[in-house]
């Protein structure tokens, strides 16, 4: 099975170069959420020479009004946010993404729901969005829950889009981007009620879809160990080839899709610690924040323990153990992996969850140079 993988692998890596001579891509996308809530790393922190978009997590709309009641010291972040990427950078597009994992998934159903509260949201997302100086919103809805959900998803972007196109052409401004991140794969098939993603309308009014390929496994099950963004997974459809290959199937335009990498990994506590590969048998978490750490961290844990690392090419993802304690990630070689997949596939780039998880820059700087190469 792995022989295959990588054989069909590398085929693609093939085609990919033969495309590349006959055409010349959209400038790739090279993107990171900025958590807003980690004081230790300002904007002034990141290194924009790495980065095309960069995304600031998160801002949520009132829950009865649907518009931003943005206070003093928000309004500060914000625009220190944008300021300091833009003098760094001028090209780099800066944008707000709306919602996250935190979020109530319900709020964005009320919202959504009708056109009247669609309007008071989408009226205050470009009210804020040029107030404060950001070149696009992002909507992260996490997630819709049934297949009318779904419709009212698709109903929003679409006015979305026309409410921008309208506000560029009154200011005789470019329009701002509108992306959004969504499940790994078109539909969800293995958790909660059977739903699809209006793909249609994800590709006509999306810039960019920044796809989550990642936390398939986790604390929510401790019985095993798991690659948590695999790239293969022989035993299940829940791997990044299988949901990125979902959304080209269901007719979103390559040039929109974005492939999410994890700077963090998940950990499993072992139950036999002779038994260490993927899928070993498991009784519990592994060190970390409810059995999460930063890849900083996973690096600082490797050399205090002198774990061992192993590249896993089955599902093209990294683990390492000591004792009992495992963890799952993506290292420099998973992650160059990914991209040249996501390259062979004509993907539009990749982003980061999160910009400020890395250790020195390693892997974003790996993963663009592996994208320029
Ligand atoms: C709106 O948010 C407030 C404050 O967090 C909360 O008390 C209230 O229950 C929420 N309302 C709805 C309808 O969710
Ligand atoms: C927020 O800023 C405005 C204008 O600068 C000021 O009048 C107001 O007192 C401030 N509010 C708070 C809560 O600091
Ligand atoms: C937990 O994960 C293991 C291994 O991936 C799987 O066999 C098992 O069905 C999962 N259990 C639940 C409750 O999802
Ligand atoms: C994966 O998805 C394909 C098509 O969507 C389906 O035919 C196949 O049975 C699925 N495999 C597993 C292991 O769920």
């Amino acid at each position: 099975m792995a022989g295959l993988n990588s054989m069909r692998f590398l085929s693609v890596f093939v085609l990919y170069a033969i495309a590349m001579t006959c055409v010349t891509a959209s400038p790739p996308v090279k993107g990171a959420y900025w958590p807003s809530w980690a004081e230790s790393f300002p904007p002034s922190a990141i290194d924009t020479s790495l980065f095309t978009h960069v995304y600031y997590a998160f801002a949520s709309p009132n829950n009865v009004t649907f518009k931003f009641d943005i206070s003093n010291s928000t309004g500060i972040s914000l625009l220190d946010f944008t300021s300091t990427l833009h003098r760094k950078k001028p090209s780099l597009k800066a944008l707000l993404s709306i919602g996250g994992g935190g979020n109530d998934p319900q709020l964005f159903a009320r919202m959504a729901s009708k056109a009247s509260t669609r309007g008071s949201f989408i009226k205050s997302t470009v009210e804020v969005a040029r107030k404060y100086g950001f070149d696009g919103l992002d909507l992260d809805w996490e997630f819709p829950e049934s297949p009318k959900e779904m419709e009212d998803w698709g109903h929003l972007l679409q006015e979305w889009r026309a409410e921008v196109k309208k506000e560029a052409k009154l200011k005789g401004r470019a329009p701002l981007l509108i992306t959004a991140a969504t499940y790994f794969s078109v539909d969800f098939f293995a958790y909660g009620d059977y739903r699809k993603y209006p793909a249609g309308s994800a590709g006509k009014n999306l810039d960019l879809i920044n796809l989550m390929c990642y936390d398939y496994r986790g604390s929510w099950n401790t019985s095993a160990t798991g690659a948590q963004a695999a790239l293969f997974d022989p035993n299940s459809n829940i791997s990044t080839s299988y949901g990125v290959k979902s959304w080209i199937k269901a007719g979103v335009p390559r040039s929109k899709l974005v492939m999410g990498l994890p700077l963090y990994g998940r950990t499993w506590k072992l139950k036999d610690p002779t038994q260490h590969g993927i899928g070993a048998p498991a009784v519990d978490v592994g060190p970390g924040d409810e059995g999460v750490l930063l890849f900083s961290q996973v690096e600082a844990f490797n050399k205090e323990n002198k774990a061992t690392v192993v590249y896993d090419a089955q599902t093209v993802s990294t683990y390492s153990y000591a004792g009992t304690s495992w963890i799952g990630y993506d290292d420099t070689t998973s992650t160059t992996m990914k991209i040249g997949f996501a390259r062979a596939l004509g993907l539009r780039g990749y982003f980061f969850w999160a910009v400020s998880y890395d250790s020195k820059w390693k892997i974003s700087r790996q993963a663009s140079k592996a994208w320029s190469l």
